[in-house]
Parts: C-alpha cells; structure tokens; sequence
C-alpha cells in the first residue's frame, strides 16, 4: 500500500520479545522466550491484521467496515474503524466475555450478539458481504487481514538478531495467525533477511474446542467441525477453523505437534506467566504457556529447545475467570497496626 494517506496506524505490533527465564525454570525448557502481544493499543494481536485491514478497505473506498469475532478482532476492528473515520459493525455470539462487549462498544462499533456459535456468526458475517456494502476484515477484506498477522514474525526474527526461533508456539483458533507468521518466516527467507527458516511450528488449542489438533492426533487431513465447543478459552472457540488445513500442514511439514489444553492447565499457565513475568494474559494467550509445560512432561519438547511462545491477549478482558482466581482482598482502617495484624493473620508476611 504505497499511498499512506489511507494507513490507518494506532501503534499495532513492535512489541516485546521477552526472555522469561523463571518460567521456563517453572515448566522445563532453559531457552524461553515470550512475544507479548498483551500491549497492543487494543490488547491483543488482532491489531496487527485490523490495521492493514481497515487501511485497505480506507484505499478501496468503503465507509462501512465490520467483522464476525470471538471477542478480540471486535475491538480491534472499532478502533481502527474509528482513527479511520469509518463505521463499524461487530458480529460476536452472546457467549463472549462482557469486558470485550464493552470495550469494542466504547469504540464505537455497533455490537451485535447472535444467539449461537461463532460459525453462525461467521456464516452470517459471509451473507451480509453479499446483501451490503461492508467490508469484513475477515471475509472479504482477508487476504490483507492475514499479510498483517505476519509482521509478528518478522520482529520474533528481528529481536532474535535476525535468525529464526528453533520452536515457536502459537495459539490457533482459525488457523490463520499459526499461517500467517509461517507466510511471514517464508518471505523473510525470501528477501534473504535469514539464511534458514527452519522453525518447527506448534499449534494450541482448548481440549473443549481442537478440531486442529483432533486431526493432528489422529494423523488425519480432513478437520471435523467442533458442533458445540465447550470451554472457557472463548477467543480460540472456532468449530470450523477456516485455515485449519493450513495450519495443520505447516506443523506437520515443519516437524512441529498440536497440542490440545484442558482449560484448567490454561487458567494455571494464566497464573504462573503473571506470577513469574508480569505477563497479565487471558487464556487464548496463556495457552501456550500450558501446552509447552505439557509437551515438556510429555516429552514432545526437551530441556534445551529454544521455545518462542505468542502469548496473544490480555487478562483484562476475561474479569470473570479472574475475579475467581484471586479471592478476597483485605480492607483495614488506617493504622499500621491493624496492616500488621492482618499480614499476620493471613501469613501473609514473611
Ligand atoms: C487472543 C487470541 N489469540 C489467538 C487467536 C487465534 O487466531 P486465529 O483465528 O488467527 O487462529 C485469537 C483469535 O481470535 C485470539 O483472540
């Protein structure tokens, strides 16, 4: 896109590549390193693919843009939407966490919550491309939406000092990030950026939702539709992933495993990576995090493979697994000694 009078740009991608070595101390691996998409001017990685996106539908002319979400691409469409001066309509199922409703409201967008999965969601977003004049970044305006995703791997492959990571762990919901950064690697190699590019890709989904991995495991390449997913990982609950194939034949090629996660592994990853990084991630993120530990015990990953995990979206947006992780908080009057007193009794202290 040469003209830039129609970029749209918030601040989406140049985040940190982070060496988290208390983690990887906490779930095996010595080489570990966490992208943290968490800090994108939305909170999740969804900007990278909404800002060439809603660009591209600004150089085309359109004044209606939208997409069908599972929570994060919603906001990050509104808020590009509304730098862009463009109206914005949200598609999600009325399953999705309340903070994200909110968030992408605040936008501006114009939320919709349909009663049922997000594959009505995503057939409805496919009928309103036919019957009106928006442009949905995840539909019609998708080739460009992907082309955004992989500039995460090009920073991974920058931050490394320009090599590529042995190992690198990508939640999956479509499939599309997981294709998006392989696209991404590839071009890199391409241009001559890196001499190889010979990372092994690892894809994570909830066990309540892995049609992808279903397929992994059983060394299948037809991708069964998940009818009804059942789990609390809702930004990753897609029961037909449209670049599933796709993202399974790259783990394959690429010598790499899909590892399907109970959602109470993802709520315990989600403490462990706040507990020993600072990273504050919500479960479509911190997914990763459990599937290393579990390829670690399970022997699919060794102690001293270098492992890239993209931890994807942050914990503010799930406020009610959260508020039941945390438990009470204490209140006291000012005074050092009833302070004292409580850090006492709770042993708090010491
Ligand atoms: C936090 C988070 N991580 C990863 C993904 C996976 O995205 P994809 O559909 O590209 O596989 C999503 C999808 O919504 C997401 O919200």
């Amino acid at each position: 896109m040469a003209d830039k009078r129609h970029w749209v740009f918030i601040g989406a991608g140049g985040t940190p590549l982070i060496r988290a070595d208390r983690l990887g101390e906490a779930i095996g691996v010595r080489k570990l390193y966490i992208k943290n998409d968490t800090s994108n001017p939305t909170y999740s990685f969804k900007d990278r693919p909404a800002s060439v996106a809603i660009s591209k539908a600004k150089e085309f002319g359109l004044g209606k843009v939208g997409c069908a979400s599972t929570g994060n691409l919603a906001s990050a469409t509104a808020a590009h939407a509304a730098a862009g001066g463009l109206d914005c309509y949200v598609f999600m199922p009325d399953t999705v966490e309340l903070p994200k409703v909110r968030q992408a409201t605040l936008y501006g967008g114009k939320v919709v919550l349909v009663n049922g999965t997000y594959d009505d969601v995503n057939r409805l977003a496919y009928l309103l491309v036919e019957t009106t004049s928006i442009g949905i970044v995840n539909v019609n305006l998708r080739p460009y939406y992907v082309e955004g995703s992989k500039t995460m791997m090009y920073e991974v492959v920058e931050q490394l000092g320009w090599r590529c990571p042995e190992n690198i762990v990508v939640p999956m919901a479509s499939g599309a990030l997981l294709g998006a950064l392989h696209k991404g690697l590839h071009e890199l190699e391409e241009f001559g950026a890196i001499t190889e590019a010979g990372t092994r890709f690892f894809g994570a989904q909830a066990s309540g939702c892995s049609p992808i991995c279903d397929a992994f495991r059983e060394g299948s390449y037809e991708i069964k539709p998940v009818k009804n997913p059942q789990t609390l990982v809702k930004s990753l609950a897609i029961g037909t992933p449209g670049d599933g194939l796709y993202a399974l034949n790259i783990v394959r090629s690429s010598g790499g495993y899909c590892q399907a996660v109970e959602d109470r592994r993802t709520v315990e990853a989600m403490e462990l990576l706040c507990k020993t990084t600072g990273i504050f991630a919500e479960p479509g993120g911190a997914i990763t995090v459990a599937a290393v530990k579990q390829m670690r015990e399970e022997g699919v990953l060794d102690a001293g493979d270098e492992v890239v995990c993209c931890v994807t979206g942050a914990g503010f947006k799930v406020d009610e697994i959260v508020e039941q992780m945390t438990g009470t908080t204490h209140v006291v009057p000012p005074r050092l000694a009833d302070i004292l007193g409580v850090l006492e009794k709770q042993e708090l202290y010491g």
